[in-house]
């Protein structure tokens, strides 16, 4: 069975296919109109959406299929305690593939390892976001036309940004692309996505304090809401929260090829005057949401038809329940599953969660 669970669970040649289809769906909507007849999608919402969940709901439909779930967990029986396994076992036994967002960092692997059916991640608290990547992906390549030789600013959140993690880890994959971290202090890139990520796969980057000292450079600026929901202290968000906001002044430098994504929503950091703005993308990324997860939605059920089971779900050199998770958030801290950790990319010696990436506690 394979899942999708983060960015890299595709080959750069699937991630290529599941983008062309995308664009095949766009040109032959009427194609696709029964494709998923008598297939049924369920979404598994712990944690509040709008765009992930009624694109997956709007790309089902389209795709002529039904769409079984839930947007509240408190009016599940996760609100008496049932675990993610034990829920994704019963959902196993209702639908033909899953799309789940979950607070617990890591929910949406321990559903895969429980689940007899195609799974998706649909956003893992700050953890990773693989659907809104190939959103960007789809977004990139309709208003640039290509995903090497970029140069992409990502502003914001880079802490807790999600989506930011899953678009570097599938940029990774193509070749001459250049990352600009524009963030305050508080909310820096984390260490293991710049020493796991940008350097072991040879993307330059380079950390700035202002956009505008890089807009003139900029193929894409990738805009993040700061997420008050992700902050364990309030003094700290407050601090940080109007810490960069997107104006039309702002661009005056900027490329007229430039394209400014942003996953959405969006609270104060782009003001509404940008969006006139011919070069603002988000809106038409919202769009292209809903194709790529029909591009996915096909992919995974024919590969399940085809019975693909080349996914390892647990790298090599796993160790199991000899260190606990250093991250709060991460569900071997908040759910009875074994604590599974890889040893690092690089040769530091430490151990990181499987789950989440986090570092193993001292
Ligand atoms: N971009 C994104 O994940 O939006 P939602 O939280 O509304 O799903």
């Amino acid at each position: 069975m394979r899942h999708i669970i983060d960015p890299t669970d595709l080959s750069r040649e699937e991630l290529d296919e599941v983008i062309d289809l995308a664009l095949d769906i766009i040109d032959n909507r009427e194609k696709y109109s029964e494709a998923c007849k008598g297939k049924k999608l369920a979404t598994l919402f712990y944690e509040p959406s709008t765009r992930t969940r009624l694109s997956f709901t709007a790309a089902m439909m389209e795709l002529g299929g039904n769409v079984l779930g839930f947007s509240d967990a408190q009016s599940t029986s996760a609100s008496k305690g049932e675990t993610v396994a034990d829920t994704t076992k019963v959902i196993s036994c209702f639908a033909d593939i899953i799309a789940m967002r979950h607070f617990e960092e890591g929910a949406a692997l321990v559903s895969a390892m429980n689940s007899r059916i195609p799974v998706i991640n649909a956003g893992d608290g700050s953890h990773s976001h693989p659907t809104q990547t190939l959103t960007d992906l789809l977004t990139i390549k309709r208003e640039i036309g290509r995903f090497d030789n970029i140069k992409i600013g990502f502003c914001g959140d880079l802490r807790f940004g999600r989506t930011v993690h899953s678009l570097i880890k599938a940029l990774a994959r193509y070749s001459g692309v250049e990352v600009i971290l524009i963030a305050p202090d508080e909310l820096r890139l984390p260490d293991y996505m710049k020493y796991e990520v940008c350097e072991k796969y040879g993307i330059p980057y380079r950390e700035v304090k202002t956009m505008e000292e890089v807009m003139p450079e900029l193929d894409i600026l990738y805009m993040t809401r700061v997420q008050k929901e992700r902050f364990l202290d309030e003094d700290e968000f407050d601090r940080v929260k109007d810490a960069f906001i997107l104006t039309p002044e702002k661009l005056a430098d900027a490329k007229p090829e430039l394209r400014i994504l942003h996953p959405l929503p969006r609270v104060n950091e782009i003001t509404v005057e940008v969006d006139a703005d011919p070069r603002a993308a988000y809106f038409r990324q919202v769009e292209n949401g809903k194709f790529v997860r029909m591009a996915l939605i096909l992919t995974l059920l024919k590969w399940a038809a085809e019975g693909d089971d080349k996914q390892k779900l647990i790298p090599e050199g796993t160790v199991v329940n000899e260190h606990h998770c250093s991250n709060r958030r991460c569900i071997s801290n908040m759910e009875n599953v074994d604590r599974l950790f890889r040893p690092a990319t690089d040769d530091s010696g430490i151990y990181r969660c499987v789950y989440c990436e986090s570092k193993a506690a001292k």
